[in-house]
């Protein structure tokens, strides 16, 4: 099929994957309201178009966490995305790194710290709030050795979302291994490419805790029983003492919480509702942002991610103001549908569409857009 832009990708991943891996990706929590009010609230900012204001020039390069980047973009945390292609991290990381960008590995990777970071640059690992703190610990100090250049902790994922699509596609409930081999037959092509050449299926950086026979149910397993529902701001004092390079909080869709995040000496935080799959119903990141930004914007960076899925969205989270802006579903589409040249292919696209939308809102630096390339002010 011919894919000229981002949804194309996510078509072409439908046809490619089995039901249960592309619904995992594509799918949200409860009902998925915040999934599509995260796309449509930003798909629905209207931007303000200039001309004759002479920008033959555009420079879509930046600087995030003291690293200059070829676009103020980074492929954020998602988990079992070696699942998606063979070995599929690696592919991801080769991709983002051509095109000069961040690529940001789970927890929940199946490639682990060490075998990504050989081919990422600039390479943010991601953590989990897991209950075993001396696993936290070394997790973490694995991925300074292998020279993470940020660290990335979630916080909103205390409790796994309840996503209804994960039990009627069998990534989890009754007979689920079965379902998931019936769907892999019926898709010859991904079950060559990642059910057999892309072994093995372990989670890379949970061999430690789960053994080398670990599984996709394993990880359902593992989601539900690990997460620690306790922990408070003041623990991260403790993380703070493990990791002395950047620090982002991802998760934050509130200004009182964007503050704490500040007040214990985080250098950048993620505007995110975890792309709808955690508490359905809360506001949209673009919606939650500007007061975000208002809040915080001049004591850490901020970045934010959901529902961006172009280059067009990529500006209005920078004109909303964010810094930088993580990709989630729009790099696993590509993942899914291409491997690493369907990513290239992606970022491509997403330079493309941001140097057409930067033409003709008037600005020709990173730093200059800002709610000014609005059509309308922020409600
Ligand atoms: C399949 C999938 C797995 C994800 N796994 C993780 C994860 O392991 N850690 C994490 O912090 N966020 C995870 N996320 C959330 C993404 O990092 C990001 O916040 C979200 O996808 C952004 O929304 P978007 O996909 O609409 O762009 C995951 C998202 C998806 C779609």
């Amino acid at each position: 099929m011919i894919i000229s832009s981002a949804s194309d990708f996510r078509e072409a991943a439908r046809r490619r994957l089995p039901r249960f891996l592309f619904d995992y990706a594509d799918g949200g929590a409860y009902a998925e309201v915040t999934l599509r009010r995260n796309v449509a609230d930003l798909a629905g900012i209207a931007l303000r178009q200039r001309v004759l204001k002479d920008v033959a020039t555009i420079d879509l390069s930046t600087s995030l966490f003291g690293r200059q980047v070829g676009l103020p973009v980074a492929l954020g945390p998602v988990g079992i995305s070696g699942m998606y292609a063979r070995r599929g991290e690696i592919q991801a990381a080769r991709a983002a790194k051509a095109a000069g960008i961040p690529a940001c590995l789970s927890t929940v990777s199946i490639c682990s710290i060490e075998e990504v970071a050989q081919v990422a640059d600039p390479f943010w690992f991601q953590l989990y709030v897991i209950r075993d703190r001396a696993f936290m610990k070394d997790l973490i100090a694995r991925a300074k050795a292998a020279g993470a250049s940020a660290m990335v902790f979630t916080v909103d994922m205390p409790v796994p979302g309840a996503r209804y699509r994960d039990a009627h596609s069998g990534m989890s409930g009754p007979n689920a291994p079965l379902r998931r081999m019936l769907q892999a037959i019926g898709k010859p092509a991904w079950s060559w490419d990642v059910g057999l050449r892309g072994r093995p299926h372990t989670l890379g950086n949970l061999l430690p805790v789960l053994g080398k026979d670990s599984g996709l149910n394993d990880y359902m397993g593992w989601l539900g029983a690990n997460f620690d529902p306790s922990i408070q701001w003041k623990d991260l004092d403790w993380i703070r003492a493990e990791w002395d390079g950047p620090l982002i909080i991802k998760g934050i869709l509130d200004p009182e919480d964007a503050r704490e995040a500040a007040a214990i000496g985080a250098n950048g935080i993620v505007v995110s509702n975890h792309g709808g799959r955690q508490l359905d119903g809360v506001l949209s990141s673009a919606r939650a942002l500007p007061a975000i930004d208002d809040a915080v914007g001049d004591a850490l960076t901020v970045l934010a991610d959901g529902g961006v899925r172009n280059g067009l969205d990529v500006v209005r989270m920078l004109a909303l103001g964010a810094k930088g802006v993580l990709l989630g579903r729009a790099w696993v589409y590509a993942l899914a549908a291409q491997g690493e040249t369907g990513v290239a292919k992606l970022l491509e696209l997403i330079a493309k569409e941001m140097t057409v939308a930067m033409t003709l809102t008037g600005v020709n630096r990173i730093d200059a857009i800002d709610r000014s390339i609005l059509a309308e002010p922020i409600k």
